[in-house]
């Protein structure tokens, strides 16, 4: 299985693509994880994302592509793959058809979580992470069993840099300026599958699974 989880900041991407890809056991990619890690590393190409994320901007397309490129080519993408995050901008859904074709590995689906911007505010300005494990909380919705702490590692749970109303509000209106225009990208190959994100978690997933099952009778 091969899938795309397009969506704006907050519509629940990486909550779902955890979910997904326990249950297909196809390998989580998410370019957002990825470019954090290096940060965190302050390896050079963490610097000069950091300054991009930080101001809600997007990484250039072709530090992603070349990221992307050498994920790919490890052994555990083989047994398939969810993109989360990527890709964000028409050059980059180009690039990663033309790298599928090549590998004759091509998409199955593209999951659009569909939900209106008033949600995405409060979800991401609450939202808080395990830097441990990754897990995603959200105060009001999900805070775990001790408020604060992961449930898997107890860890004390953060805020993203980026998780700030100033910078929520410029990704959003990124997400509408460079990455909406996949949605009509996605559509004209036949490959998007709408979904309303502004439900809860159990029912997206729940359709999200229905979805993934007709994909794989066909
Ligand atoms: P990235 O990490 O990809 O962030 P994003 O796309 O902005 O998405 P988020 O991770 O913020 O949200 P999500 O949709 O995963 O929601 P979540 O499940 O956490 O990218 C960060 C930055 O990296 C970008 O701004 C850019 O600079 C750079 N970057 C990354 N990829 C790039 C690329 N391809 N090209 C260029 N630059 C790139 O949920 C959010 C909250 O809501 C949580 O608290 C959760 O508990 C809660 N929640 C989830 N679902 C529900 C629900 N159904 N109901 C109620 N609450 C819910």
């Amino acid at each position: 299985m091969r899938l795309v989880l397009l969506g704006p900041p907050g519509a629940g991407k990486g909550t779902q693509a955890s979910i997904i890809a326990q249950r297909y056991e196809v390998s989580h990619i998410s370019t957002g994880d990825m470019l954090r890690e290096q940060v965190k590393k302050k390896t050079k190409l963490g610097q000069e994302a950091a300054s991009f994320m930080n101001a809600g901007q997007l990484v250039p397309d072709k530090v992603i592509l070349d990221m992307v490129r050498n994920r790919l080519k490890r052994k555990d993408s083989e047994k398939g793959f969810l993109f989360d995050g990527f890709p964000r901008t028409v050059p980059q859904a180009e690039s990663l058809n033309a790298m599928l074709e090549k590998a004759g590995k091509p998409l199955d689906a593209v999951i659009l979580l569909d939900v209106k911007d008033d949600f995405l505010v409060n979800r991401l300005t609450l939202r808080r992470n395990c830097p441990e494990c990754g897990s995603i909380y959200h105060m009001e919705s999900k805070p775990g069993r001790v408020p604060g702490y992961c449930d898997n590692d107890g860890a004390a749970l953060v805020q993203r840099e980026d998780d700030n109303e100033k910078v929520v509000r410029q990704r959003l209106q990124v997400y509408h300026e460079q990455t909406a225009p996949l949605v009509d990208f996605y559509r004209k190959t036949g490959q998007l599958s709408e979904v309303d994100a502004s439900q809860e978690v159990a029912r997206i997933s729940l359709t999200v699974d229905r979805l993934l099952e007709k994909k794989a009778k066909k």
